[in-house]
């Protein structure tokens, strides 16, 4: 865990920006997977932790804001848990490692609540994203579950929001722990791109390393030689020559802080002329985004860059024609570039997207755009000193799109469709990268991946 005074600083801020009322955090409980204690995978909820810090189940937090006072609810292990589990600190134990210094039963928070709603208090809570955090609120609330919504706090949204975005050394360090652990499974999956394996062989060892490092996987990982499906979890395919592999993978620490990087090789280990050329027009858009990622440009703009690079490179080989400007205006490129290029990442690996995608990425003044790609455009907004981002460019030669889009012979002014169509069956490239906006640019979070063809085909060779 952090130092304990992190937590009390950041709930102190939070009280602050919150002004008025009570704050109630309910922590994750475990997850039945087909009987009751055969569990999921135990993942504490984010916000709890950032304020509360505990990773286990059974517990709230609750903050005062006007009377500038934290509880954790929560009761004792029985002799019976003792016995199954092993011996765990007591709930003051666990108050006293995040600095609060108050401690009640769970039992108690019903009554706590309804005292002060009869008293005219408000109570904050932030969206639900799990179907028991709907049912146990409505009870504690006294509401049923359609009014638990009622509840919820744009004002705490915008708190959290503003808290969480600006990450500190520890949360840093975490993340480059996290970088680092990707680094190992990417290069684990190069070694093994070969024809002949399965890509199952692959994402398992991968998230086995990301298991043997303290964290499971930050996602579930996305490996295929079908990497035009962007988020493609089925992993059955057997590795054959001239095809390339998608892996979009990262680690999560012990202290759940996650890591996204992508990394696109081919089978064998050598790059064919074709593959090099899309390659190398997504790994310009990747670094030359890197140089635009500075404090007070919007993400929009630097998305934007990118997808001007792709046209660009994809004029170049004819797959577009007319002016780039003019095409990326129309939205030409997002036939082959559909999603955003990044998103924000720490304690979630789209961080914060159960508070609401649009209260993360956008404001009253950067409204997100409707217009298909620019949709999918996680993060507008300005960048900020503090903000850790993705930088993920793509190019996907995705069949059924293609022909949809021919058919209705959309923007053929820009498109050349019969040249698209001679890149049916090449899948995809997608390079990520996690990186740091610093005040006078930004920093390549943990050791460098291998990243350009020669140093791809190296890593393979060895
Ligand atoms: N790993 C999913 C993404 O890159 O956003
Ligand atoms: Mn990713
Ligand atoms: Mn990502």
């Amino acid at each position: 865990m952090f130092p304990k005074e992190v937590y009390w600083q950041r709930r102190k801020m939070l009280r602050e920006l919150v002004g008025d009322g009570l704050i109630l955090f309910p922590g994750n409980e475990e997850s039945s997977m087909n009987y009751k204690d055969n569990t999921y995978h135990y993942r504490q909820d984010s916000n709890f932790l950032y304020f509360f810090g505990i990773n286990k189940p059974g517990f709230y937090g609750v903050c005062d804001v006007n009377g500038g006072k934290d509880t954790f609810y929560g009761d004792d292990i029985t002799m019976v848990d003792i016995i199954w589990m092993g011996n765990q600190p007591s709930v003051k134990e666990l108050a006293n490692q995040v600095a609060v210094e108050s401690t009640e039963s769970q039992a108690n928070l019903k009554n706590d609540l309804q005292l002060a709603l009869k008293s005219g208090r408000r109570i904050h809570i932030l969206p639900t994203y799990r179907g028991d955090h709907v049912i146990t609120l409505a009870g504690l609330l006294g509401v049923s579950c359609e009014e638990v919504q009622k509840y919820v706090s744009e004002e705490l949204i915008g708190a959290v929001v503003k808290l969480r975005a600006v990450k500190d050394q520890y949360e840093i360090a975490e993340i480059e722990k996290a970088v680092d652990v990707a680094g190992i499974m990417h290069t684990t999956a190069m070694k093994m791109g070969f024809a002949g394996n399965y890509e199952r062989e692959l994402s398992g060892a991968i998230e086995g390393i990301a298991l043997s490092h303290g964290g499971p996987v930050s996602f579930p990982v996305i490996l295929s030689m079908d990497g035009q499906t962007l988020h493609n979890h089925y992993h059955g395919n057997q590795l054959v020559d001239g095809r390339m592999v998608i892996c979009d993978a990262g680690a999560e620490t012990e202290l759940c802080y996650a890591s996204d990087i992508t990394r696109t090789f081919p089978v064998g280990g050598k790059f064919s002329t074709q593959q090099k050329e899309i390659y190398n027009i997504v790994l310009a858009a990747n670094m030359r985004t890197f140089e635009a990622s500075i404090p007070g440009k919007t993400f929009l703009e630097v998305h934007l860059e990118a997808a001007r690079i792709i046209a660009g490179g994809l004029k170049e080989l004819g797959i577009l024609k007319g002016d780039v400007d003019e095409a990326v205006a129309a939205g030409a490129h997002a036939l082959f570039f559909p999603h955003g290029l990044g998103h924000m990442m720490g304690l979630d690996v789209h961080d914060m997207e159960g508070l609401g995608e649009n209260f993360v990425g956008y404001t009253d003044s950067l409204k997100r755009s409707d217009q298909f790609g620019l949709a999918y455009l996680r993060m507008g907004r300005e960048l900020e000193p503090g903000f850790v981002m993705t930088n993920e460019p793509g190019c996907y030669f995705i069949p059924a799109l293609i022909e949809q889009w021919k058919v209705e012979k959309k923007l053929e002014q820009f498109i050349n469709y019969q040249k698209a169509e001679s890149y049916l069956g090449f899948g995809g490239v997608r390079i990520e990268d996690d990186l740091l906006i610093t005040d006078t640019g930004n920093r390549l979070l943990g050791t460098p991946i291998p990243k350009t063809i020669e140093e791809v085909e190296e890593t393979m060779r060895d």
